[in-house]
């Protein structure tokens, strides 16, 4: 696309962020994009721009010359995908911010860019406002990037603010971070985790090239949590937030999972409240890098469906740089990771599995302990999440195999039993 060419968008989705982008292209005239028609399911819904601007027909956009820019950011993921795979093959640029859509077909996506030559943009999709994807994509070298942790729902990160700070109800959170305009539609994808996992498969595609499903990544959300966790969490000054991470091994491979943890005081993701979202990269030579800011809400997500919009000038594509150019990494299981686990009933939790225990605390109505559990056990069994049990990762909880060799070995020698 030769610079300065007028961008005449078709929009599909006008609800939280369709119309954040709406109001927000009428305050950026220079940018010489317009949107020329807005594809609705609902036609008799009331909306806060000239009736003529919408249609139900999405043939209207999809097949309209005039229009080389396709924004979709409507809620049902299949009928994403397939606008997005019709815009592509008639060849429109494409900007979303579908992260369920994109999360669930990363291979055809792909594949679509491959043969169309069109760009697909969707920094909107992970992060909202930080500018997360086109940062993993250009900056790091995957050799480099040893580690990212990151809060990458806004919902759940407000729910637990107001819960554990300001001494809401989760009820009442929930409400609120939907009157917000923060929640999806099915508020159950936010609060259980869903959306968090979907986001994490799209940032290791760009973090370490690695194509995975939403579905065999170990992840939870924060319907488990206790409000006896937040006291145990108190006690030891620590907070908890749910937390997507991803971690090289010394194999080189990947240990990733989304789950909620314990986060010191002193953690860069201690500072993230409310709906904003945070990501703490840690990569040889540079350290510690902390990303934050607003993670959900109409304008901050709008604003990075804007600037994908703006990069097209340009044309800028992802070069998916760790998967083509790079060697991609691989995800492994074959580590320990050190939880937290709360419960009502000691049948509930299988000690055995536990490598060992670290603390102990049976006395109370609700109880708990730490240990160190092979991850394959949160990959292979669901005790951790059923009956009424929580489980939260401590701080620093990946264990590589060969340090738990390491100090068994050395526990054995202690005994003077080798
Ligand atoms: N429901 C999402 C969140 C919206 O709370 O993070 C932004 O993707």
């Amino acid at each position: 696309m030769e610079a300065h060419k007028q961008l005449t968008i078709g929009l599909f989705g006008f609800g939280v962020v369709g119309e954040g982008l709406y109001k927000i292209l009428q305050q950026t005239p220079s940018l010489k994009a317009s949107i020329k028609k807005v594809c609705i399911k609902n036609a008799a819904k009331k909306r806060n721009a000239p009736d003529t601007l919408f249609t139900t027909d999405k043939n209207e956009i999809l097949n309209d010359p005039e229009i080389n820019v396709v924004v979709e950011v409507i809620n049902e993921s299949e009928s994403a995908f397939e606008i997005v795979s019709i815009a592509l093959k008639n060849g429109k640029d494409v900007v979303s911010a579908s992260k369920k859509m994109i999360a669930e077909h990363l291979p055809q996506l792909l594949q679509l860019q491959k043969e169309t030559g069109k760009p697909f943009l969707y920094e909107a999709s992970a992060c909202a406002s930080i500018p997360v994807i086109r940062n993993l994509e250009e900056y790091y070298d995957n050799d480099l990037l040893h580690s990212i942790k990151a809060i990458v729902n806004g919902s759940t990160n407000f729910i637990l603010t107001k819960m554990f700070e300001d001494k809401l109800d989760f009820k009442e959170a929930l409400l609120l971070a939907q009157q917000l305009g923060f929640a999806e539609s099915d508020p159950k994808l936010d609060v259980e985790g869903y959306d968090a996992v979907n986001k994490w498969t799209e940032l290791l595609l760009h973090a370490y090239g690695i194509i995975s499903h939403p579905d065999e990544l170990v992840f939870n959300g924060i319907q488990n949590i206790q409000l006896s966790d937040a006291v145990v969490a108190k006690e030891k000054h620590y907070e908890i937030k749910l937390v997507a991470q991803a971690k090289k091994l010394q194999s080189g491979k990947v240990a990733a999972f989304v789950l909620p943890q314990f986060i010191k005081q002193d953690d860069h993701l201690a500072f993230v409240k409310n709906e904003y979202n945070g990501v703490v990269i840690e990569s040889g030579f540079a350290d510690k890098q902390f990303f934050y800011g607003k993670g959900a809400g109409s304008f901050p997500t709008a604003s990075a469906v804007l600037s994908d919009i703006s990069a097209l000038r340009y044309d800028y594509h992802y070069e998916y740089k760790k998967l083509y150019h790079h060697t991609p990494h691989q995800l492994d299981s074959s580590f320990h990771i050190k939880v937290y686990v709360s419960f009502d009933d000691w049948k509930y939790v299988p000690k055995e599995k536990f490598a060992w225990i670290e603390e102990w605390h049976a006395e109370a109505e609700r109880k708990y302990l730490v240990g160190v559990l092979p991850f394959s056990e949160l990959q292979q069994q669901n005790w951790w999440r059923e009956n009424n049990t929580s489980l939260i990762v401590a701080p620093e909880p990946v264990i590589e195999d060969v340090e738990i060799r390491a100090l068994k070995k050395k526990s054995l020698e202690l005994a003077g039993v080798v």
